[in-house]
């Protein structure tokens, strides 16, 4: 459980860092255009959910939330995470409830919630032992949403609100974190299951959609560790991250494809990637005094391709 723990913070931690290279400092004032925060994926984006379900997959211990006003709140994260500093970017609200908490007010599910499970994956076999929640699973849960949304606004104003909603999806790294063999075969499949989701979140009345694609898979020092021969052998796994990457390639063309198929739909695909890998390769450049200035900038023309940014 130790090694998935530390996994689990690893990936959280990239995003943070991600968010916060990409500074906000730099954003100009958000309209609030988006009525809604509504949130899918893995430990990158789980607000908390696994605190309420039967799993050893939880974070409601120090040092996780160590940052946070009220200490740990279940997120794999000393503080917030990327949900949470969006919906406050973008003035949706302060930070993302998990769905599960069974002491959401009305308001909170009327800006928006999280569905999503640390440790899932596209793949409903992923971690399956921990009884996590897959993504795909996430579903049902969006839909005892939209129903309890529906009691407290009506209908008509729920599908507004859903609709006018911002959905963010990161998963796929655990799937391909845990596969013994890559091949293609089983990109397809998660294609297929990525493919799959977007299309019920369009049919339950999603239209804007950030999905994150996978980042240096073979460079997570769960998979280094795991991969070296002798304790001075450490080093990023070349076949797994460039599955990664060719499996980025064929998602942001399968998005464009969605995008085009499902009238009415924003799907943006965000480059987890590219910066990373850029970071393990030149930590330098990305020292904390050059942070404010570094190049790494994607959330600002995400944001601007999204129209939030005046
Ligand atoms: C995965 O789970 C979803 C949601 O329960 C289900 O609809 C789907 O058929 C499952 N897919 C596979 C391949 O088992
Ligand atoms: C560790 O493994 C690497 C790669 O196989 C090899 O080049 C290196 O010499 C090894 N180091 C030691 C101390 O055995």
């Amino acid at each position: 459980m130790g090694t998935l723990m530390l996994y689990f913070v690893v990936v959280v931690h990239i995003w943070t860092v991600l968010f916060n290279t990409c500074n906000a400092a730099r954003l100009g004032p958000a309209s609030a255009k988006f009525s809604a925060i509504l949130v899918f994926g893995d430990s990158t984006v789980d607000t908390g959910n696994n605190d309420y379900i039967d799993t050893v997959v939880r974070a409601n211990f120090l040092p996780y939330g160590q940052d946070y006003p009220d200490g740990p709140t279940g997120r794999f994260s000393n503080g917030k995470l990327v949900p949470d500093m969006l919906a406050s970017l973008l003035k949706i609200k302060e930070a993302v409830p998990a769905f599960l908490d069974p002491k959401l007010s009305d308001q909170e599910i009327i800006t928006g919630v999280c569905f999503a499970s640390a440790g899932s994956g596209f793949d409903n076999q992923t971690n399956a032992a921990t009884k996590i929640i897959p993504v795909l699973k996430q579903i049902d849960l969006f839909k005892k949403y939209i129903a309890r949304l529906e009691g407290i606004v009506g209908e008509e104003k729920a599908k507004q609100i859903i609709s006018g909603s911002l959905v963010i999806i990161s998963a796929g790294t655990n799937d391909v974190a845990i596969i013994k063999e890559v091949d293609s075969e089983y990109q397809h499949f998660l294609l297929d299951r990525t493919q799959t989701f977007v299309k019920e979140l369009y049919d339950l009345g999603c239209r804007t959609m950030i999905i994150s694609g996978l980042p240096p898979v073979g460079c997570l020092p769960i998979q280094m560790a795991i991969a070296r021969r002798n304790s001075s052998e450490l080093r990023c796994l070349d076949d797994r991250n460039s599955y990664a990457q060719s499996l980025n390639r064929k998602l942001v063309k399968m998005l464009q494809q969605i995008q085009q198929m499902l009238s009415g739909s924003k799907i943006v695909y965000l480059d987890m990637y590219k910066t990373l890998i850029e970071m393990i390769d030149q930590p330098q450049k990305y020292g904390k005094q050059q942070a404010s200035d570094t190049s790494a900038n994607i959330w600002i023309p995400l944001l601007t391709e999204l129209n939030q940014v005046s």
